[in-house]
């Protein structure tokens, strides 16, 4: 990391230089698309996807009732309407219910895989060749997950990346991506994100943004991709470790759900325990660190004048949910830690 930082500053590339070039190509190369794209944020890969797919102004594009709220601001923002569908107990969008949310107006759905876990890609992706959607994952909280062996980011018209710190890539500051396989696509968002032009000719395609990932986190995070698949099993392996230590316990829903050929990477570890906010206080006094992510459902929240149309799967995992720690920098010893509090909640 140290040479990495040296390498850049010492010849002051601190925009659109080699570095961002390599760590693109390096991460087509492992989310398997033919492009990457690095941008600011994850919320600007998801709204530069809809705007490449010429989602605007009438337009209604499905989302998910549980997700970070850029997610749907990203929908907003492109002059679209999100509408909301209800999540399944995986805390992913229940497929079941997409079709009741297609309407003649409808133009895309964005499945958010959470937490290191994707959404049900084959069903979505029939769904969406049925009704002529175009598809755009959100895959910010998922990199390396896979289904059959099919990565998240590869499936849909883009997949968007989030670098934010708290991911499992995680930059310096902020910093995202789109992956596809479509050059047009891909063409778009590299023009758009340098204020519309082509850096080549100087021309200008349109009124663009100022998006672009910084070449120093660009080159950061080429060097943290080199360690992510071993990152990766370090978190299945606490993840495996919850699950003996806290398998047994009847209040608490855990995060394994055990379908074939779907790879949890384990960003988060987010359970659901019926004691809600107080499980969590608990967890807090004893030095356990939580995530309680999200409490308020995004669309309850007043100034973004969303239409609630009843997510009781949302409204209930929002109680519940509690992330424990989960990240590559905790030993053994505080996981077990981790359970033995879990466990006392319970007076076990
Ligand atoms: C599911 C999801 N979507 C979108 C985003 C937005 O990413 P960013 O914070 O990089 O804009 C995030 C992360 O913050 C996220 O977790």
């Amino acid at each position: 990391m140290d040479n990495a930082y040296f390498e850049v500053m010492s010849k002051g590339d601190l925009i659109d230089r080699g570095q961002l070039d390599s760590f693109e190509k390096n991460l087509a190369r492992y989310v398997g698309t033919r492009y990457a794209v690095g941008l600011n944020s994850g919320y600007d890969a998801l709204h530069l996807s809809l705007r490449a797919a010429g989602i605007g102004p009438g337009d209604e594009v499905i989302v998910p009732a549980h997700t970070f709220v850029a997610t749907c601001s990203a929908v907003v923002n492109a002059g679209a309407t999100p509408v909301l569908v209800d999540v399944a107990k995986d805390f992913n969008i229940d497929v079941d219910l997409i079709e009741e949310a297609v309407t003649p107006r409808t133009r895309g759905i964005i499945p958010v895989h959470l937490s290191g876990w994707m959404a049900d890609m084959p069903r979505v992706m029939e769904i969406a060749r049925k009704h002529g959607l175009v598809v755009v994952e959100d895959a910010c909280q998922s990199l390396g997950s896979s289904i059959h062996g099919r990565r998240a980011g590869s499936w849909g018209l883009t997949g968007c990346w989030s670098f934010y710190p708290f991911k499992i890539l995680g930059g310096y500051g902020d910093g995202g991506a789109i992956t596809t396989n479509d050059p047009d696509v891909a063409l778009f968002a590299r023009r758009m994100r340098y204020n519309g032009e082509d850096r080549h000719t100087g021309e200008y395609h349109g009124h663009g943004y100022t998006c672009l990932l910084d070449n120093l986190q660009a080159a950061f995070l080429d060097v943290k991709l080199r360690h992510l698949p071993r990152w990766i099993e370090r978190r299945k392996a606490i993840a495996e470790r919850y699950r003996q230590g806290l398998g047994d316990l009847p209040d608490l829903l855990l995060p394994h759900y055990d379908r074939p050929g779907f790879d949890h990477v384990y960003q988060n570890y987010t359970l659901r325990s019926k004691q809600g906010e107080e499980f969590s206080t608990y967890l807090r006094e004893q030095g356990v660190e939580v995530l309680t992510q999200f409490r308020k459902p995004y669309y309850r929240h007043e100034a973004l004048k969303l239409v609630d149309r009843g997510f009781p799967e949302t409204e209930a995992l929002s109680r519940e949910v509690c992330s424990l720690p989960m990240n590559v920098e905790i030993d053994d010893e505080e996981v077990e830690y981790v359970i033995e509090v879990v466990r006392s909640f319970y007076g076990q």
